[in-house]
Parts: structure tokens; C-alpha cells; sequence
């Protein structure tokens, strides 16, 4: 047997190894002993003491994992006899009709924001902050006023809709480059040039989109006031992160070519990472040893670490995130990853039925963001080779493959059960969406 895997001849893992190396040739190759990682990298999986979701609950879920871990390193059993396997029709990764119901009913565009999802992170709005935020549908100028409230507003001047602010930026007021419309942070326009060329009630101040923070991030959806609500139980849970102690140490944005769901389908299922992860993060994790619940209709996951064999019986003063990953998706599309010393913070908008924008916010604690060597190797090992190089890369391999029409439906197991609430979730919100009915699809 292997060191890397107790249940696999170590001539099939290198067969399995060599065929995922010439598959995946973009994935880097990793040394698979934690020892011989570099301290930068071994630190920030093993050291630093972090907060994470509220204690109780984080303990309350490691403590059913560490229950349901087998002796001996075999992988972890299914609780229960499997059910039939949840299916679900290709049809809803590919057809554009029922893609355009789900932006009506869930995503919102052209003025409306949609359900709440994350478009920033609080700290990256000082006072007098201009961010200009770019989603499928939808241009927008995110501001924060001198009295600290954040405010969105349409990046299109009411004159002739020439963009307003292209970069983030310090402003008293939003002055269009054209003619010299002036508005202030909030919208309001403040100065016309020769303004006796207009009639009183031509001039009119920027559409306002709703947006408010919490827990350190902004969010923008139609109903933002009942945010805490909206995000029920997760509320506590995301405070607990104190994320609004954090900095964005580094973002990007990437399209990739697959729906939406796939995406959010590959962080509900801790099945993958043996295979998918292997020479990148499976040295840090036990095999599909995951717990994961609906909280209202979003996701709370925890995934177990191979340090939670070694921990403790007694956890009370252990570091949590040492021993689990915790992860959330907060329904429909924002996906939230705990590292043990930084976030991960993914929203992720729906550009049409095969593409989709992959927004990664790194949030690091605000008194470490001077660690410029450990925030590099983390970024790239988790945002360069996990997200990109692996999660991304075989979701566009699903899309191509469901593309090609050999297969009419999904099929996913006890170990991606978390699927199946996502997907009531999404058939709830089309019901409830005037715009956009439920299909047989
Ligand atoms: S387009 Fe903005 S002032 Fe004319
Ligand atoms: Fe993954």
C-alpha cells in the first residue's frame, strides 16, 4: 500500500496518477508528504489559530465526523443504504430558455439585482470609495457616502449613458467625462453645464440599485434591507468569520465556459477531491469525509482534514480550522471557503446558459496582509491550481461532455447529496418567479 492511500495498490495509483497527469497537463505537480512542503505553505494549513462559523456549531459537526471516520484509514462509509441516484436533465445545463428563467428568477439584471449576492468586500470602501462592479446585466457604482453608507448606483450617465467611473477611485462626486454631469455619491445630480439647455424635467439623478452590507461584505439584491433574514441561520456563521477585520489581499474574475450549476455543484461534493485534487490538495484531506446541511435553502459544509485523526478527544481548545474545512454556498450562487487562515469568497454570475463569471475575493486578516510570500503561495496553490487549473477546468470538461449529447441526465450520489436541496431550492425559486415558471426540464 501507499503512504498517500491505504486502499489503493500503489501500481493503480501510479497508472491514475500518470493518466491524470497527461489529462490535466496545467495541473502542477505537488510534492504529496506535508513535510516536505515549504514552511509558508505548511504554516498557514497547520498554525494559525482562526475564528470560523459559530464554535458550537463547528463542533457540533466535527465531532459527527470524527464519529463517522473508520478505523484503519478505509474510506469513510455512506451512513445509510443509498438511494436511488438524484437525476437531473442535461437540459438544464444547456437550454437557453430555461437558463433565461433561471436569470429572471434568481439573478435579476437590467435594474434589478436579483437575490442577494456578494459584490464586494466592506473593507474595500473607504469613505469616499468609488467601485465600479460589472455583472452580467448590470453596471454599477458602488460608493460609500461620508456618513459610511454604501450606496449603488447605475454606471451610465443619464445624459447620453457614457460609463461614469472606470477604475476604483477617491471622489467627492461622479463627473461624466462627456459634458460634465455631476452627481453625488449617492446618485443625485448636482450640475448641469449651461443647464438652460434642458427643461426642467429632462435632468434626472442616477437609478439606485439595492445594495447593504453584512458581515463584512456588500450585497446586492432586490430585497437587501431583510438581508440578515434572507441569510437565516447563516447569519451568525458568517459573522463569526469577522470578515470586516479583512482585506481583499488579491481578486480576479475569470470566465469559463460552463453553466453555473456545475460550478456550484463542484464545491457541494467532497467526492472529487481524491481523484480531481490528487497532486494538489488531497494531502490535506481526508477522503469524502464531509458533512454538509441545508440551513433554509443554502448549504453549511464541513470537510474533514487528515490532521482531525491526530486531534485531540477533548477539542475545547483546539483550532477548528486546522482540523475541517468549513465552506457554505449561499443560495442561489455565492460560494464561501474557510481556509485556516484566510476566505475565500466566490460570487458567481451567470453570463449566459454556458458561461459563467468565477469572481474569486482572497480575504486575508487585515493585520497579516504585509505576509506577501505566504498570501502568493496560498493564492497559488488555491486560486491557480484547485479553482482554476482543476474545479474550473472539469466543470467546462462536464459542460463539453453534456454538449456533446451522449448523456440525457445527472446522476449524483449519497456523497453529493447536497445537490438535491440545491436543486429544490432553484425549482422553489422558479415557482415563485412570475417571470420565470418551472419547466419539465
Ligand atoms: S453623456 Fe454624460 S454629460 Fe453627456
Ligand atoms: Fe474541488
Amino acid at each position: 500500500m501507499c503512504a498517500c492511500s491505504a486502499d489503493t495498490p500503489c501500481a493503480a495509483i501510479a497508472r491514475l496518477c500518470a493518466r491524470l497527469t497527461s489529462r490535466n497537463s496545467r495541473t502542477v505537480a505537488l510534492p504529496s508528504e506535508p513535510r516536505s512542503l515549504s514552511p509558508c505553505i505548511r504554516d498557514s494549513y497547520l498554525v494559525h489559530k482562526m475564528k470560523s462559523m459559530q464554535r458550537a456549531t463547528h463542533l457540533r459537526l466535527i465531532e459527527r465526523l470524527r464519529a463517522d471516520l473508520p478505523a484503519g484509514g478505509a474510506p469513510a462509509p455512506v451512513a445509510r443504504e443509498a438511494r436511488p441516484a438524484f437525476r437531473v436533465a442535461a437540459a438544464r445545463y444547456l437550454d437557453a430558455g430555461h437558463h433565461a428563467r433561471e436569470r429572471a428568477a434568481m439573478f435579476g439584471g437590467r435594474g434589478a439585482g436579483g437575490l442577494p449576492r456578494v459584490i464586494a468586500a466592506s473593507s474595500a470602501l473607504a469613505a469616499g470609495a468609488c467601485l465600479p462592479v460589472d455583472l452580467p446585466g448590470l453596471s454599477l457604482i458602488v460608493t460609500r457616502g461620508a456618513d459610511g453608507v454604501v450606496r449603488a448606483v447605475a454606471n451610465a450617465c443619464r445624459h447620453r449613458g457614457t460609463r461614469l467611473v472606470d477604475a476604483p477611485c477617491q471622489a467627492k462626486a461622479l463627473v461624466c467625462p462627456y459634458h460634465g454631469w455631476t452627481y453625488d455619491l449617492a446618485g443625485a445630480l448636482l450640475h448641469v453645464p449651461h443647464a438652460e439647455a434642458f427643461a426642467p424635467g429632462d435632468s434626472c439623478s442616477l437609478p439606485a440599485l439595492p445594495v447593504s452590507e453584512r458581515a463584512g461584505l456588500i450585497w446586492l439584491g432586490d430585497d437587501i434591507a431583510g438581508i440578515a433574514g434572507y441569510l437565516g441561520g447563516l447569519d451568525a456563521d458568517l459573522a463569526a468569520l469577522e470578515l470586516d477585520r479583512h482585506v481583499v489581499w488579491r481578486s480576479r474574475r475569470v470566465t469559463r465556459r460552463c453553466n453555473w450549476k456545475l460550478i456550484v455543484e463542484a464545491f457541494l461534493d467532497a467526492y472529487h477531491i481524491r481523484t480531481l485534487h490528487r497532486d494538489s490538495i488531497y494531502r490535506f484531506f481526508l477522503d469524502a469525509a464531509s458533512i454538509m446541511e441545508s440551513v433554509g435553502r443554502h448549504i453549511r459544509a464541513v470537510t474533514a482534514r487528515r490532521t482531525l485523526r491526530e486531534a485531540p478527544v477533548e477539542l475545547g481548545g483546539s483550532d477548528l480550522r486546522a482540523l475541517s474545512t468549513p465552506s457554505y454556498v449561499v443560495f442561489p450562487a455565492t460560494v464561501i471557503i474557510v481556509h485556516p487562515d484566510w476566505v475565500s469568497v466566490i460570487p458567481l454570475h451567470p453570463r449566459s446558459v454556458d458561461e459563467t463569471d468565477f469572481d474569486h475575493l482572497m480575504l486575508v486578516p487585515a493585520a497579516r496582509a504585509g505576509d506577501t510570500p505566504h498570501w502568493e503561495k496560498n493564492w497559488s496553490l488555491i486560486e491557480e491550481t484547485v479553482f482554476q487549473r482543476e474545479d474550473l477546468w472539469v466543470c467546462e470538461q462536464a459542460q463539453r461532455g453534456l454538449a456533446a449529447g451522449m448523456v440525457d441526465e445527472l446522476m449524483f450520489g449519497e456523497l453529493e447529496s447536497a445537490v438535491r436541496p440545491f436543486h429544490a431550492a432553484i425549482d422553489d425559486a422558479l415557482a415563485r418567479s412570475p417571470a420565470a415558471p418551472p419547466t419539465g426540464a
